[in-house]
């Protein structure tokens, strides 16, 4: 396993991680979760990730039982988790116990311990941006968890740049901290903010960057290309909406071609895909997600396969993705 530095701070992270969203406390029992806790961490993965709105809690208290039947050395892991949607998610909530406020940031942070029975986060997130809540109400939220000891580093995910660096001024113009780190969506299908929106804060504030759905939730894995597989996420009903938005042909069609591609390359689609992200100098921290240890066996060999990313085949992988016709070589 290598470790990078999450953007700019001291604190070193594998570069692959783990993470329980739809998992833990849902669609996957107690001992397999167990068991994909171990196999991370003996494999050197240090970092593992979780949210208040995860199962509605139940993820962080399977994580955290977890971790206290195993007593790993609390030095030796980072633990996240973000607030924002509230346990319950925004529509069934109350009014006080969703956002980015203060009350909110505080008291989940307090219920996240608990839950995960730990004495400190050392990533806390705002799982999403609060138009609602004035900027320095968050940054000086964030600081003072951080001067309590509650919170390490904090961060921010699905925020936009110019919300990054609002949060970065009011910080300075303060003396408070910033964020460290934003937790955007990136996979081969979905690109435009780390690969475009962001680049001038990766340059700036030297933003650290920890991936999620680095498969698209299992598009990027080449099963469902013949159809939808039994006993996947796609299937369950509750994420009709993600089903409906991803296994569209237009997707699987790039998948297919993929798919023969990593064939050509003698591996694997899901390897080929977390590759290609391993890749971007730019993403701190790749977050797994797996339902079944064979699936986080396989793709922690993903650092292995980073070498076959020649010049060429990132070519090849980039003529595919922009469904642009491949000129011919003379
Ligand atoms: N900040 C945010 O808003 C946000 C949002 C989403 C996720 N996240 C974080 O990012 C983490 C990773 O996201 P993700 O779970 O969506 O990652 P992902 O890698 O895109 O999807 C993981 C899912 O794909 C399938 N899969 C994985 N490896 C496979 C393999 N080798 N062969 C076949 N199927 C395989 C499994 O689902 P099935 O077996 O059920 O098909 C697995 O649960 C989450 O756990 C969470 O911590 C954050």
């Amino acid at each position: 396993m290598k470790y990078r530095n999450l953007g700019k701070s001291g604190l070193k992270v594998s570069e692959l991680s783990f993470g329980s969203w739809i998992t833990f406390g849902n669609q996957i029992d107690q001992g397999t979760s167990k068991e994909l806790m171990k196999t991370a961490y003996d494999a050197g993965i240090n970092f593992f990730d979780n949210a208040e709105i995860y199962a509605e809690g139940r993820s962080e208290e399977v994580m955290g039982k977890i971790l206290k039947e195993f007593g790993w050395s609390r030095d030796s892991y980072i633990l996240s988790s973000k607030a924002f949607f509230g346990i319950r998610g925004l529509e069934s909530s109350k009014p006080t116990q969703t956002g980015n406020n203060r009350k909110h940031l505080t008291e989940a942070c307090h219920q996240a311990l608990k839950r995960l029975q730990v004495e400190y986060l050392d990533l806390f997130l705002c799982h999403r941006p609060d138009k609602s809540t004035p900027m320095e109400e968050t940054v000086r939220t964030m600081n003072t968890l951080i001067e309590q000891g509650k919170i390490f580093y904090w961060g921010t995910s699905e925020w936009s740049a110019q919300e990054i660096m609002e949060a970065h001024m009011v910080a300075r113009e303060n003396h408070l901290i910033g964020p460290t780190l934003e937790q955007p969506q990136y996979n081969m299908l979905h690109r435009e903010k780390v690969e475009n929106e962001f680049l001038q804060i990766f340059k700036t504030v030297g933003l650290g960057t920890t991936i999620w759905s680095p498969l698209a939730s299992g598009i990027l894995t080449g099963k469902y290309n013949d159809g939808m597989p039994d006993d996947t996420r796609l299937n369950l009903e509750e994420l009709n909406w993600l089903k409906d938005r991803n296994v569209v042909e237009e997707k699987i069609g790039k998948v297919r071609q993929l798919t023969q591609l990593a064939k050509d390359l003698d591996t694997s689609m899901p390897l080929l895909a977390l590759a290609w992200c391993l890749k971007n100098e730019n993403v701190s921290t790749v977050i797994l997600g797996a339902s079944k240890v064979s699936q986080l066996e396989e793709n922690l060999k993903a650092a292995s396969v980073t070498d076959k990313l020649t010049e060429e085949v990132m070519e090849k992988i980039e003529s595919i993705l922009d469904n642009k016709p491949r000129l011919p070589s003379f």
